[in-house]
């Protein structure tokens, strides 16, 4: 009886997939936008986590880029508390299924929808000597990364929503082209409320790997970084006129207090800028401590888990075989789907 119970409770569970590229460490971006979701889902759903490296390819192409990045990730993905034996922790280029499904994906996706993708716009901005077709197609490679596990819940950050949109065109089209309700239709997912975007150090924009030095706080930097970066992210001259709307710089330097101090802390000095008596060094010297605080925990544990070869390379193994498992069910179907038959 209890055994029959067990059985329709698991098979309730949703499925859930996301992935984060190795292109660096992980940052407090990642950490609020998806790794923390990734860890609040792992007791109740069927999770999928992995790191993204054929992704990576296409801003990244050399071993050099590849190796210890990933097993940095890996790690990380421990030390912030994600658990083996709960969710399946695997690496993309570990499961060669997902690119055969993103070879499906793609003789179904135009290149006008792609084109009009904005990560598209902007990388070929960033990366006018190398627009590659990878980077034409990364949406569909993310399509595939999902719907390989049929997963219906993707938890991400904000930058990741049309991605998502992309996801769900291509699974329906996949369903209306083959007359079938094979995929589910995934939603970009985070716990509470409205998709995160943590912003960076620097004035503007998000915080990213590559948005430039100084920009990002990662998991595993020292305290002095993190204090040398702080003290000098970007401020204005100071209100001058109470309960004066922040401008965009000041409101990012809020925005991550917010995240990483108590509310105690945060009220204190919303009400120095209220009333105009804040001092910007002030706010940044107790940001400094209090994101040193929030990162101690990590710092410790991916130290720890970084000597420990063994243990990594037994999760990378479980991992992949439990994510070959779910996407070789999958290919064996879509295959079917499409028409292939083996003589
Ligand atoms: P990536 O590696 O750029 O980022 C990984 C995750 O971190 C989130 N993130 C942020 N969230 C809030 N504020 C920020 N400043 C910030 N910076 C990064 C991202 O939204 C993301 O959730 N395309 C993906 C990787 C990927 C993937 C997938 C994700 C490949 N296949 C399938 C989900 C499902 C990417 O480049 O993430």
């Amino acid at each position: 009886m209890l055994l029959v119970f067990l059985y329709h409770i698991l098979k309730l569970m949703e499925t859930v997939v996301s992935g984060i590229r190795p292109t660096g460490n992980l940052h407090l971006g990642n950490y609020f936008g998806a790794l923390k979701n990734f860890i609040n889902m792992q007791n109740e759903h069927h999770c999928y986590f992995f790191i993204a490296d054929y992704h990576s390819l296409t801003t990244h192409p050399t071993p050099q880029d590849l190796h210890g990045n990933v097993k940095q990730v890996l790690v990380e993905y421990l030390a912030a508390g994600l658990d083996p034996e709960k969710a399946t922790l695997y690496i993309q280029s570990d499961v060669p299924e997902t690119a055969e499904l993103y070879l499906f994906l793609n003789m179904n996706a135009y290149i006008g929808e792609l084109e009009r993708c904005t990560s598209f716009k902007d990388k070929i901005r960033q990366q006018p000597q190398n627009v590659n077709a990878g980077l034409l197609t990364y949406p569909t490679l993310m399509a595939a990364d999902i719907i390989i596990h049929r997963a219906t819940k993707v938890p991400v950050g904000k930058d990741q929503e049309q991605h998502l949109e992309m996801t769900r065109q291509f699974s329906n089209r996949f369903n209306r082209m083959y007359n079938v309700e094979y995929f589910p239709e995934p939603q970009a997912f985070n716990f509470g409320q409205n998709l995160v975007k943590i912003p960076g150090l620097n004035g503007t924009g998000k915080m990213g790997k590559s948005e430039g030095e100084g920009n990002a706080i990662f998991l595993a930097d020292e305290p002095e970084a993190i204090r040398k970066k702080v003290m000098k992210a970007v401020t204005d001259g100071g209100p001058t006129v109470p309960n004066q709307e922040k401008p965009e710089v000041i409101q990012n330097i809020f925005q991550l207090m917010s995240v990483v101090s108590s509310k105690e802390t945060y009220d204190y000095f919303d009400e120095m800028y209220n009333t105009c008596q804040i001092r910007y060094g002030d706010m940044k010297k107790q940001l400094a401590v209090d994101m040193i605080q929030f990162t101690e925990p990590f710092r410790e544990k991916i130290k720890e888990l970084l000597s420990d070869e063994a243990y990594i390379s037994k999760v990378a193994r479980m991992g992949k075989e439990k994510a070959q498992e779910s996407a070789a069910k999958t290919i064996r179907e879509v295959r079917e789907i499409i028409g292939f038959k083996s003589f």
